[in-house]
């Protein structure tokens, strides 16, 4: 019987063209590739992973084999999967279960498939399927050393597992490692974004009201991102700290309630449910563009905007006009899901190179010592940090000074002042 369901597998060549476009572009996953082919530090592991099914991932996900585990394998969001890269995965014989377009029914079918092999390590994006294993299959973690997660809203939630006591098995905070959230999330949030709304639109940025609500590091990325493009960036916070360096970033602050009425196009990069709501729908300019790019679809209330549209109709793909009842249409972006991932690719290759270097260390870090540690959040030590750095810089062709001895101590002399 197949091992994976995928939406066509005819599509494969396609898909392995892009998983090696990826491969070309991410050269410290592949360094690991090759050193852990040989030493095999996962071996007898099963990894039950759950990200989004795209280039970048297909070059994790054989890179977790290469270092000799079994890996089954779904999407972590029903519009992310890339069809024919996971058809290429499939044909290659990994165990897969992902398609876009998946129903919320569908997509929790194909993590209950992916648990069915007993994973002793699980991988994360968004805690979708550790938050499975807890609340349908709890016996299952008995069997497991281990988790990674991958992003800001799956973290938040873990912490508050571990909080109240009910985290069954510790995990790597993947997503705290400097050199995850300060690239992926900046740089690659920002671009993909962008890239995601010029797909789904083809509209000029030049010159138009751009409304990023959240400042946080996906929020930055866009508001930077937007700003190269030409377009008046305006921030929505609800922290003054985060609100204050928007401001002195140049971003003019204002509240949704003040933005709804003059932003052109809105980017949600929160975490947090209804950014947008009802009242902000009534106030927006005819041809207003809205999307998201947080984990979840709840940051813009799409049922909201559903109610007091008289008409919507998919004018092109990951674009759904919504004729409102007051006579403005309001254009809304890939469903309110992940528009970087869902009307573009998601991060380029050359960010999701360090992030997965990341999750690759820390799956091979819990199968080390997950027996022994507690049932915590963890974060990534410095010294994996600076590794992946180090080796990425050297990639890059850029080099570095080194402290000499007499700097060292000056560092550590607190003596020397004035
Ligand atoms: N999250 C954001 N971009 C991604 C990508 N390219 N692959 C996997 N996960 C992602």
């Amino acid at each position: 019987m197949a091992n994976f369901k995928v939406k066509d597998i005819t599509l494969a060549d396609s898909g392995r063209r892009k998983i090696q476009w990826a491969e070309s572009r991410m050269p410290v996953l592949m360094a690991f590739r090759q050193k852990f082919s040989k030493t095999k530090p996962l071996s007898g592991m099963k990894v039950a992973g759950c990200l989004h099914v795209t280039k970048e991932t297909a070059v994790l996900i054989e890179t977790i084999v290469a270092a000799g585990a079994q890996v089954s394998w779904s999407g972590c969001n029903p519009l992310s999967t890339q069809d024919d890269v996971a058809a290429a995965l499939a044909d290659t014989g990994i165990s897969i279960y992902a398609w876009h377009g998946q129903s919320v029914e569908e997509f929790y079918w194909c993590i209950d498939k992916t648990l069915e092999f007993k994973p002793t390590l699980t991988l994360d994006d968004g805690a979708d399927l550790i938050f499975r294993v807890h609340s349908e299959q709890p016996k299952l973690a008995k069997g497991i050393l281990g988790g990674t997660e991958e992003t800001t809203t799956g973290v938040h939630r873990l912490r508050a597992m571990a909080d109240a006591g009910k985290l069954l098995y510790p995990v790597m905070a993947v997503n705290d490692a400097e050199t995850k959230w300060d690239f992926d999330n900046v740089y690659g949030t920002g671009q993909s974004s962008i890239d995601g709304i010029i797909r789904a639109t083809s509209v000029l940025l030049a010159g138009k009201n751009f409304v990023v609500a959240g400042y946080g590091h996906c929020g930055k990325g866009c508001a930077l991102r937007a700003r190269g493009m030409g377009a008046n960036v305006i921030v929505t916070e609800v922290d003054p700290i985060a609100a204050l360096k928007a401001t002195l970033e140049g971003f003019q602050v204002m509240t949704m309630d003040k933005a709804a009425a003059i932003g052109d196009i809105f980017i949600t990069a929160t975490g947090v449910k209804d950014v947008i709501v009802k009242r902000h729908f009534g106030k927006m300019k005819d041809g207003a563009i809205v999307c998201n790019t947080g984990h979840y679809d709840c940051e813009i209330n799409i049922k909201d905007l559903y109610k007091l549209s008289k008409k919507v109709t998919e004018i092109r793909p990951n674009n759904e006009e919504c004729r409102l009842k007051n006579g403005h249409r309001v254009y809304l972006l890939a469903k309110g899901r992940l528009v970087n991932l869902a009307a573009a690719e998601g991060h380029p290759s050359e960010v999701m190179d360090m992030s997965f270097a990341n999750q690759l260390l820390a799956l091979v870090f819990m199968a080390k010592q997950g027996k022994k540690l507690d049932k915590k959040v963890f974060v990534v030590s410095k010294e994996q940090d600076q590794e992946i750095a180090g080796m990425k810089l050297k990639t890059t062709g850029a080099a570095i000074d080194k402290l000499t001895a007499e700097q060292l101590a000056y560092i550590n002399d607190y003596s020397a002042g004035t």
